[in-house]
């Protein structure tokens, strides 16, 4: 007789007596308990995420190809006759150099110095321009939001600019990527959106006292959050030039309070909370570039972390599924910041003042995880609809990612010596593109601003 399938003939009281007694509360805290357990057992035996990172060196080969573009014998030459720069180690007599990312830093500032004035060492920012904030968000999960975030983050580390990561999404992937530990919500975002919001109450307050209305109170949290700086907040990486405000999962917090604020104090702005406070803080001046790494949903953070943004990536996979959501998606930022501007405008036109519109310098679709055997045809139509919206590159699938090992979070950290050197160089090739077509971007952008700028100037 051939094998029926497993769904039929299931016997009712077979299946109840395999159910099980109801699942309650308290049933969560014994399954959170068994996980816990589990995962310290994981970490004693060294199979754990979260300890301290260090980040690989790089060969000679690595930097004449990828890093600073100048030939290997150019470049053993300037060291032969600088001996005051790094040499670099090798694992044997006559070896090949390997280098710490700051000692790639430092000979890239002597190239800068001394090198052919024709090309570009040190990549470009305008003087005087604030740091470029990118977020990358999506409200679907799982399409490459982090892992993109991630290797920019790391791509433009390499290119030698200065790069914070903001994590907004509660899970923390982010934070792990770079090796960050956050014990509470306050070594978040968290207390950033809270001082926003205690300066808004605090302007208001004055503003009730010359009414003579009784002033609302600061509570704790809001008190304490006055006193916070984004400097208290930012850890250091194993990056040398990526620093990061970390995430965990009380940051969900910040989805309930927000709203509650919000009410309060109808006339806050909370959107414009992370740029403001980045702008008073001087860390726009401090960094190049600042990534947002954005949770699977359209809420308070998000809008935050959109508001802020100068830069906005949308990752999707070149799947039905994923163009279909992805469409949902900027329908809902359509009607989210549609209806932030229709109310804001109308309070500002009763006052007789300026109107808020929401500008982004770029906002791009991304195909991430593309598989050209499979997904051209989709792909095609989608950059048929999408037009310039989608960016022309398609970061492609690569076992680099994900299979790199425990304590490696992706390309950049891996050892090229333990891949095949084809499947190295294409993985690599396609993040390299990704960052090139968002280098692009930012450059432009810079670019545009300086320009207004002086034409400022000259009026
Ligand atoms: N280019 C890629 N090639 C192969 N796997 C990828 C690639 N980009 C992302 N992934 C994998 O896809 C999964 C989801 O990616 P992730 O960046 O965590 O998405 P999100 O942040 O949107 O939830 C992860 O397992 C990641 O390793
Ligand atoms: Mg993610």
């Amino acid at each position: 007789m051939a094998d029926i399938p497993p769904y039929f003939n299931i016997d009712p009281d077979g299946a109840l007596a395999a159910l099980g007694a109801p699942t309650t509360t308290a049933d969560f805290a014994a399954i959170a308990s068994a996980c816990e357990a589990g995962r310290d057992d994981l970490a004693s035996r060294g199979l754990e995420d979260g300890t301290k990172r260090k980040l690989r060196p790089f060969s000679t080969w690595e930097i004449t190809r990828y890093l600073i573009p100048v030939a290997p014998g150019h470049f053993r030459r300037v060291l032969k006759a600088h001996p005051e720069l790094p040499q670099g180690q090798s694992e044997t007599a006559g070896g090949a150099k390997w280098f710490t990312l700051q000692e790639v830093l430092t000979l890239r500032a002597h190239f800068a110095a001394q090198g052919a004035k024709t090309k570009n060492y040190q990549p470009y920012r305008p003087a005087g321009q604030p740091a470029k904030i990118v977020s990358v968000a999506n409200f679907k999960g799982g399409v490459g939001k982090t892992s993109t975030a991630a290797h920019l983050a790391m791509s433009a580390a390499l290119d030698g600019y200065k790069v914070l990561v903001v994590d907004l999404d509660s899970q923390g992937s982010m934070t792990s990527v770079f090796g960050g530990s956050v014990a509470d919500e306050w070594q978040t975002v968290f207390p950033l959106i809270a001082r926003h919001y205690a300066k808004h109450l605090q302007t208001e307050n004055q503003r009730r006292v010359d009414r003579s209305e009784a002033p609302l109170p600061l509570d704790d949290t809001l008190d304490q959050a006055l006193d916070t700086r984004t400097q208290d907040l930012i850890q250091t990486t194993h990056w040398p030039n990526i620093d990061l405000i970390g995430a965990q999962l009380n940051l969900y917090w910040a989805e309930f309070q927000i709203p509650v604020w919000r009410m309060q104090g109808r006339g806050w702005k909370l959107w414009d909370a992370l740029s403001d406070i980045w702008d008073q803080d001087g860390v726009l001046d401090d960094y190049d570039i600042i990534f947002l790494d954005t949770p699977p949903a359209l809420g308070y953070l998000t809008i935050n972390g959109l508001a802020a943004a100068d830069i906005l990536l949308v990752p999707l996979g070149a799947s039905f599924l994923e163009f279909d959501s992805t469409g949902r998606f900027f329908d809902m930022l359509h009607a989210t910041f549609g209806s932030i501007e229709e109310s804001e405008n109308m309070a500002a036109r009763a006052l007789g003042r300026d109107g808020l519109n929401f500008e982004w310098d770029a906002v791009r679709a991304v195909i991430t995880r593309y598989d050209d055997t499979q997904q051209a045809e989709l792909a095609g139509l989608m950059q048929a609809y999408l037009g310039p919206v989608l960016s022309p590159h398609r970061q492609g699938f690569t076992a680099l990612i994900g299979q790199a090992g425990e304590q490696v979070q992706g390309i950049y950290e891996a050892d090229y010596r333990d891949f095949n050197r084809e499947t190295y160089v294409r993985g690599r090739e396609t993040f390299d593109a990704t960052y090139a077509a968002f280098k692009q971007l930012l450059i432009g952008a810079w670019r545009r601003d300086a320009l207004d700028d002086q034409t400022q100037a000259a009026e």
